[in-house]
């Protein structure tokens, strides 16, 4: 399952990216490393970790199909003997939802991947942490952090809602009850919930190009806001901001009204 060749560095802080193979997590799994951090990343894919081994042989890398609860929970156990300051989850199951029917497969493997495997591991995460901050005597200027990645679509209170929207809105909601849960151990929370991020994995669902989607920043843009928000410790960063005020006015609209618009706008036949 581990990369095990590479031993975590002990005078380094230490970060988890859960979903770091590729897009978002990599890129801030790098930012990370290139801060001094030691960065270990886990995702499915063996050709993404083959590849990231050869890339960066100095990120520890570890294999695992979080839609399998045991192999997740065999994982946890496996990383709950190594120190780690920060968490961040980006693993995301996405598809054009709207534009396809879902199938089972797709539900199933969202449900798994957005909602339960993060809560899986943010339950394991937060103890783990809880652990280092009464051990280490952590007070507030230290740092101990726990981050998700949900999306700007969970910020939106509307009843025609995606599964993939649902479940980000569960994550954001779950982000917060954390902060408040975790702020007596002076560990800081933080959820991000970003507009469109030109991806590999969303150009791969639209024929390898992603810009014509509305207000999409690059990868690199997000990471920055991202790292802003953990400085900032923002409770629920949500970027760019002209996103933010479409769903501030969109949050205010009359609910049937909204409902109406949604389903003429996003039930395509295409
Ligand atoms: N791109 C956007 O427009 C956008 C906007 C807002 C929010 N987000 C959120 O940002 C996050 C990253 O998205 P991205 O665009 O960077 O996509 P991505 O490149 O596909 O990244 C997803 C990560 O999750 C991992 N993952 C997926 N299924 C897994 C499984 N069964 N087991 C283990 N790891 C798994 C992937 O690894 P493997 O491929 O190896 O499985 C990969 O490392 C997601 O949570 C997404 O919802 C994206």
């Amino acid at each position: 399952m581990k990369n095990a060749t590479k031993p975590a560095s002990i005078d380094k802080p230490h970060i988890i990216v859960v979903g770091g193979t590729s897009g978002l997590g990599l890129a801030l799994a790098l930012h990370h490393q290139a801060l001094g951090w030691q960065v270990s990343v886990v995702g499915h894919s063996t050709a993404k970790i083959d590849r990231l081994n050869s890339q960066h042989p100095n990120i520890i890398t570890y294999c695992c199909d979080l839609t399998d609860n045991a192999q997740t929970q065999s994982l946890l156990e496996s990383l709950s003997n190594i120190s780690f300051q920060r968490v961040i989850y980006s693993a995301g199951s996405y598809t054009n939802e709207r534009v396809h029917h879902l199938s089972q497969a797709d539900s199933d493997q969202m449900l798994a991947i957005n909602l339960q495997a993060f809560e899986q591991v943010f339950r394991w995460a937060s103890e783990q942490l809880k652990h280092q901050s009464c051990a280490l005597d952590i007070n507030e200027n230290s740092s101990l952090s726990l981050i998700c990645i949900a999306s700007i679509a969970g910020t939106m209170d509307y009843p025609y809602a995606s599964l993939y929207a649902k479940s980000k809105r569960a994550m954001i909601a779950t982000a917060s009850a954390y902060r408040a849960a975790l702020a007596p151990y002076y560990i800081q929370v933080n959820c991000i919930a970003s507009g469109y991020i030109d991806t590999q994995a969303l150009r791969d669902l639209n024929n390898d190009d992603a810009s014509h989607k509305p207000f999409i920043i690059k990868t690199q843009t997000a990471v920055e806001k991202i790292m802003q928000a953990i400085d900032k410790d923002i409770e629920l960063a949500i970027f760019p901001r002209s996103m933010r005020c479409i769903t501030r006015a969109i949050n205010h609209l009359p609910k049937p009204l909204l409902n109406w618009i949604l389903r003429s706008k996003l039930d395509k036949t295409t």
